[in-house]
């Protein structure tokens, strides 16, 4: 991280701002995670379809339709909260859901195949859990295929404990959202928001 004792202050200064990427390229670079709705149903069908089957499977656990046959009932949910990740072009590149039930709310997450292993999916989980905070909800839960590796990995970057119960080849996995407040960007000091809810 920082350059050896032998480089010069001048040298080091330098340096340092060569590696470091200035913030507002950083903004252009990474896709940024912004609410969206049913408008967007058009942009969202087309980024399903990018997606392969095998990703598919993972977020619904099931052979799925035309996208146009269930998306508009997703997007169109009530209560619902729905993100999106839009590359530098604008196009929806990962999208992320929280679909109330009574005091719990389901979580989901898809990213399209070409921008999987980039941080989205480590990502997109916090911008949900704040947005389950702000909602009220007591409890924030998802649905993960017994033995995806990707999925695991994603939770085990939770700021919080995750509890699990696994049942016919489907994983619960579970947080109480009132241990994500200490988390939330109104407690965090401000040079820790962007690392916390990127
Ligand atoms: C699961 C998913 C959301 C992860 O998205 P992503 O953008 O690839 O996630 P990240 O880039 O943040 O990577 C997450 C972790 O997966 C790991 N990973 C990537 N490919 C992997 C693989 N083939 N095997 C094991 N781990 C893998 C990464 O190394 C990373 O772990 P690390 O941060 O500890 O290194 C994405 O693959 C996806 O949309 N899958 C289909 C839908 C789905 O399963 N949704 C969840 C149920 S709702």
């Amino acid at each position: 991280m920082f350059p050896p004792r032998s480089i010069d202050r001048r040298s080091a200064v330098q340096v340092l701002h060569q590696a470091r990427p200035r913030k507002d390229e950083l903004m252009r670079r990474e896709p940024r995670i912004i609410p969206m709705g049913p408008d967007d149903l058009a942009a969202t069908v087309e980024m399903h379809r990018r997606c392969s089957s095998q990703t598919l499977w993972s977020r619904y656990h099931w052979a799925m339709p035309d996208p146009r046959t269930y998306l508009p009932a997703l997007l169109g949910r009530p209560g619902s909260v729905h993100l999106a990740a839009r590359d530098s072009t604008g196009r929806i590149v990962a999208v992320g859901h929280l679909m109330p039930d009574r005091s719990a709310v389901e979580a989901a997450l898809l990213v399209e195949d070409a921008w999987q292993g980039r941080g989205l999916g480590t990502r997109m989980p916090r911008h949900l859990g704040h947005h389950a905070l702000m909602g009220g909800w007591a409890t924030l839960y998802g649905l993960v295929l017994s033995g995806d590796k990707r999925m695991a990995a994603v939770l085990g970057h939770a700021p919080v404990p995750v509890h699990r119960r696994e049942e016919g080849g489907v994983v619960t996995a579970w947080v109480h959202v009132r241990d994500l407040a200490a988390g939330s960007p109104t407690r965090r000091r401000r040079g820790s928001l962007r690392a916390e809810h990127r």
